[in-house]
């Protein structure tokens, strides 16, 4: 594989930039210093960027069980950010947070450096589902089912029909809904339209992936490879 392709694959920059990398004789290849961006990188060689090895088994998937009041961004002048819950040892170059969760909303987040599939998981058309857990401020009744089923349109989108059934047990304030999209405060908009309020709004599951009973609110960890196999199977095959 070229070189410059190498380390973009690794998230280290676009094509251009890492090109720019070669250039600045910071990268060497199995010990020798290689200015070529064109260069073919013999199977297992070792790649350094500033003296330090890359992990050629790089790509990284955690499953962060979000808390109540940290942001979902890379970085954020105000506020505490997700990426402030990983480990310095386990950041990567490119990591970053697969969708968006509100900062007051809870639950499973994918976090990943790689960008192909968390892109594909995004992409407009794959409608991969999300199941949230939301507690609402009036009791969830028949009326209001319908149109959650049906699909509501807003000004911007029209929502997919969507799955919901009161938490069994629960005093019908605790509702489970899985949606398609992923659009900007979606189930909290939902819930207004149909006259009821989100008071509480906690993600339980996305496509293949279910949030660990055991991971506590603010903690992660790695996915596990039938997890990981799951998640590569809803990705169009090349
Ligand atoms: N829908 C919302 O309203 N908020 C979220 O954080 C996620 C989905």
């Amino acid at each position: 594989m070229r070189l410059d392709r190498y380390l973009s694959n690794l998230q280290y920059g676009s094509r251009k930039e890492v090109r720019r990398i070669i250039k600045a004789a910071r990268v060497t290849v199995a010990g020798a210093l290689q200015r070529d961006p064109g260069f073919d990188v013999p199977k297992g060689a070792a790649v350094a960027l500033d003296g330090v090895v890359l992990d050629q088994d790089f790509a990284v998937y955690y499953l962060l069980n979000k808390p109540a009041g940290v942001v979902t961004a890379n970085r954020d002048d105000h506020d505490r950010t997700v990426m402030d819950l990983i480990a310095p040892g386990d950041v990567r170059p490119g990591l970053y947070p697969v969708g968006r969760l509100d900062k007051d909303t809870t639950g499973l987040l994918l976090l990943t450096n790689d960008g192909t599939l968390g892109h594909n998981l995004l992409a407009p058309g794959r409608h991969v589902p999300k199941t949230y857990r939301a507690t609402l401020a009036q009791p969830f009744t028949l009326v209001q089912r319908g149109p959650l089923e049906a699909g509501i349109a807003f000004k911007d989108f029209t929502s997919q029909p969507a799955t919901v059934a009161v938490v069994p047990g629960t005093d019908a304030r605790q509702v489970e809904l899985t949606i398609g999209e992923g659009k900007y405060h979606q189930v909290k908009r939902m819930f207004l339209a149909v006259g009821n309020e989100v008071v509480a709004l906690h993600r339980v599951a996305m496509g293949p992936l279910t949030l660990p009973a055991d991971l506590p609110a603010g903690q992660y960890r790695s996915l596990e490879p039938a997890e990981l196999a799951a998640l590569k199977a809803l990705l169009p095959k090349r």
